[in-house]
């Protein structure tokens, strides 16, 4: 009897689970994977769902053990700035303007700073020019408008006079039929009183109204046409919204030390080889100088992407929260291929910053971070850690033990996306990929600690029946929050290291 409910329950739950992998075939970071090899439910109690996951056990004999990659440390020790200047050299070099190339056509002086996107400058100016005329018509048919129903007034108390000596009239003309022609004349001069107004001051009146009527209906298509070709111009170019800072540098730290002192987007350029590119620069955090090069926050990008997509980047770099500058950042991927380069240019450290649903936060900082070139399979090396998260990168998930740690450890990993395994979960199943199952591009060991790259669950708390795989591929810092709990915000900053 029990056993015939729990193979119900069973297949239930499998149904379920295949229900859930069905109807979220269209991500892509697993397009290829078998749905049906998925659910690790079998032997499984429903009290173990909470269990740390992120590693994968090793469960046969013929399974390699799991190793550590040598990996050479991160340069650290050294620096590359002196200590900020407390004081500016000269206050009137100390900050340039946000730049307004041209007032009239919104266009960018310099092209590589981008094409702007019309700021409705043109129209509004249009418009301004156009209330002008509006409005003195305006006052003018007020003024008819009132003339004209003044000229109603008089004519309506006529028809009431005139109803009154109708009644009057006819009164008498059962008392006296002599005063007929009398009344008669008087009511054909008011007759004709009411005539004239009716021929000549309505239609004058109606003529004048009609005229105005055609001025502004002309006004208004000047004001669509003028509508219309903002919105052409702005169609094609419009790729970037917000004005962009005059001053760039290599990266943050250089911004800021030239002046770029708010947090938003800025052009950087770590050596003149490459083409200037946009970054969100956070200079108000720990001193600023920090280059974003991840961030999670709503879910609104998905992060199950090929190694080509995270090899350039993807993603939103910012956007404007209101103010004419890029001031919020989006959710991005910098791209292997940068953050390789921003770490190659000196010592360099890393500060990921993590928020669950509750607002609660907590940090993780590398002193030292660097990541290999693509020919090196973008190999991640940390050093120096200190914060408040867990040291996922170098210990490894704080719930496991012996082995099972040791296979969460990220240091000195090669980076993973679900069609090119780097992972460290060697076996013999080419479906049994850690991004494949984990959802996302990371430095996957066999398997993860961390998984910022992992799928968004709005809320929070998941489960291995909502997972595609059943396993734990949410945002996940086991560290802190465990397997099961998918984080809001997580953002990834990097700094060269500077004398303090
Ligand atoms: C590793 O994990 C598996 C199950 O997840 C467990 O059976 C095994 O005892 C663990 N090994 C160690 C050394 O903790």
């Amino acid at each position: 009897m029990f056993k015939q409910a729990s193979i119900v329950k069973l297949l239930l739950l499998f149904l379920l689970i295949f229900g859930i992998v069905k109807s979220e075939s269209n991500l892509d970071y697993d397009e290829d994977e078998d749905s049906t090899a998925t659910a690790p439910v079998e032997g499984e109690g429903e009290g173990e769902h909470l269990d740390a996951r992120g590693h994968r056990p090793v469960k046969k004999k013929q399974e390699p053990f799991p190793s550590l990659r040598p990996v050479a440390p991160p340069p650290s020790g050294g620096i590359r700035y002196r200590a900020r200047p407390t004081k500016p050299p000269v206050a009137g070099q100390k900050k340039e303007p946000v730049v307004f190339p041209d007032s009239g056509g919104c266009k960018h002086a310099s092209e590589e700073l981008g094409v702007l996107c019309p700021t409705g400058c043109e129209l509004r100016t249009e418009l301004l020019k156009q209330e002008k005329t509006v409005k003195p018509t305006i006052q003018d048919l007020t003024d008819k408008v009132k003339k004209l129903e003044q000229s109603s007034t008089t004519i309506y108390a006529f028809s009431n006079i005139l109803d009154e000596r109708l009644a009057k009239r006819q009164k008498q003309i059962r008392d006296n039929q002599n005063v007929i022609s009398e009344y008669n004349r008087e009511v054909e001069e008011h007759y004709s009183f009411i005539k004239e107004n009716l021929d000549n001051n309505i239609p004058s009146n109606l003529k004048v109204l009609r005229g105005i009527v055609d001025i502004l209906h002309q006004k208004l298509v000047k004001l669509d046409n003028a509508i219309t070709s903002q919105l052409g111009e702005c169609r094609t170019p419009c790729t970037v919204s917000c004005n962009i800072p005059v001053v760039s540098g290599k990266e943050c730290e250089d911004i800021i030390r030239k002046g770029g002192e708010t947090s938003e987007m800025y052009l950087v350029q770590p050596d003149p080889f490459v083409k200037p590119y946009k970054v969100y620069c956070d200079m108000t955090t720990e001193n600023g100088g920090w280059l974003l090069i991840q961030n999670r926050q709503d879910g609104s990008v998905g992060f199950g992407r090929t190694w080509d997509s995270y090899k350039k980047g993807f993603g939103n770099i910012a956007s404007s929260g209101g103010k004419n500058y890029c001031d919020t950042p989006g959710e991005y991927w910098l791209g292997n291929d940068k953050i390789n380069q921003l770490t190659k240019l000196g010592p360099t450290e890393l500060l990921i910053e993590l928020e669950d649903w509750d607002g609660a936060k907590v940090k993780a900082q590398y002193g030292g971070f660097s990541i290999q070139g693509e020919a090196n399979k973008y190999q991640l090396s940390v050093s120096n850690y200190r914060g408040t998260a867990g040291n996922a990168f170098l210990e490894g998930a704080s719930q496991l033990q012996g082995e099972n740690r040791t296979m969460t450890i990220h240091n000195s990993m090669f980076f993973s996306t679900f069609d090119r395994d780097n992972d460290g979960w060697i076996n013999p199943d080419p479906k049994k990929q850690c991004s494949k199952e984990d959802g996302g591009g990371w430095w996957y060991n066999r398997c993860h600690s961390a998984n910022p790259n992992g799928r968004y669950y709005w809320g929070g708390y998941y489960t291995p029946e909502m997972a595609k795989h059943g396993t734990d591929d949410g945002i996940v810092w086991m560290n802190w929050k465990g397997s099961w709990h998918s984080l809001k915000k997580i953002s990834m900053k990097i700094r060269p290291v500077s004398q303090s």
